[in-house]
């Protein structure tokens, strides 16, 4: 039995944000020192929708540069890409054939994604949670990282494990992963609406925060953040109609290591410049030095694709014996 392995992923789609950092990547640099860990570069998840292949390749290597840039360490976990691994495609195809249709008709992210123009979707953004439980259950994983966004996938990702152990008989097999998704960073709003999350894929350049961002991109991107015309108040509670000001003094308080209480405390009463002075300055101070770290690592895509190569390798033979002992289980299996 395996005690305390993660898995998690991001997908190499390019800009990658303040909400992949808080929410999924920092996190990950703080579990590294307690559990065995498996960090993967989502780049089947990517190709649900059309990725042109230059973009993708340099995505691949600019995300790995992130993961690196961030602290995570090649010789401690297996970094590694998914596509390089065949056995997340083969537990895929299986679980296409566990998980029901009416599971995945639930997927919220299909539906926003999809968004009105269902009928064009890639089959592959569909059935992506499927892809996703075969990504953890793979490894056995007992723990996964993410944002909020991931929770409903991972929760399908259970009821596959579930269905899987009864309906072959074979009572934990498969492990339960739980989620790891920490309050406070879980759901990182975009700069120019509250009430959306922080995305890759938003147009407005100025709805997130990248971590290759400049001082001044950072300065004049929170300079430009949607507020209200209020001032800051003395309670939480007094911030639940005010997304915009609640996700600007969350974040403050994250990167200041605080709490939004104490926050408020702080600086109940005061105006937003104020709160975005110091925004600004404390965002500096942790983004800027990874968008350089990032920019050093990218300098060397050799070095870059041997930690992804030993990092695949080792996938490769965990997986494999999942791999094996799934074919034995249903039957796929001669021997
Ligand atoms: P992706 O690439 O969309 O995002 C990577 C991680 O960042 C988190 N995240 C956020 N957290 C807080 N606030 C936000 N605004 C925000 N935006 C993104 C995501 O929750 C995620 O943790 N399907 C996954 C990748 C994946 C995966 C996996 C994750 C593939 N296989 C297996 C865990 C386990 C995805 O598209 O993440």
């Amino acid at each position: 039995m395996i005690k305390n392995r993660i898995l998690s992923g991001v997908q190499p789609t390019g800009n990658l944000h303040l909400g992949n950092y808080l929410g999924a990547i920092k996190n990950f640099v703080k579990l590294q020192r307690d559990y065995e860990c498996y960090f993967m570069l989502a780049d089947l998840h990517s190709i649900t929708v059309f990725q042109d292949p230059k973009q993708l390749r340099e995505n691949i290597i600019e995300t790995a540069a992130v993961f690196l840039a961030c602290g995570l360490d090649p010789k401690k976990n297996v970094i590694f890409c998914q596509s390089s691994v065949t056995g997340h495609s083969e537990l895929a195809w299986i679980f296409n054939c566990v998980a029901r249709i009416g599971w995945l008709n639930r997927m919220t992210q299909f539906k926003e994604k999809a968004g009105s123009n269902k009928e064009k979707a890639s089959v592959g953004l569909y059935s992506y949670p499927t892809l996703m439980a075969a990504d953890i259950l793979l490894y056995k994983a007992t723990h996964v990282p993410v944002g909020e966004d991931q929770k409903q996938h991972l929760e399908l990702c259970r009821d596959i494990a579930m269905k899987f152990n009864n309906d072959f008989n074979c009572k934990d097999f498969f492990t339960l992963p739980e989620p790891i998704i920490t309050k406070e960073v879980a759901r990182i709003m975009s700069l120019k609406d509250g009430t959306k999350k922080m995305s890759k894929s938003d147009e407005a350049e100025a709805s997130r925060i990248n971590l290759t961002d400049s001082a001044d991109d950072i300065v004049q991107k929170i300079k430009k953040a949607k507020t209200d015309n209020d001032l800051i108040p003395d309670t939480e509670f007094k911030l639940v109609d005010r997304p915009e000001a609640r996700n600007l003094i969350n974040i403050f308080s994250i990167l200041n290591g605080s709490t939004i209480e104490k926050t408020l405390k702080e600086l109940s009463g005061k105006n937003f410049s104020e709160l975005k002075n110091k925004l600004s300055d404390v965002l500096i101070k942790e983004i800027v030095p990874i968008g350089k770290k990032i920019k050093e690592f990218k300098k060397d895509t050799e070095a870059i694709k041997r930690i992804l190569k030993i990092g695949s390798e080792k996938a490769n033979i965990e997986s494999q014996k999942t791999i094996k002992e799934v074919h034995k289980i249903i039957g796929l299996s001669l021997s």
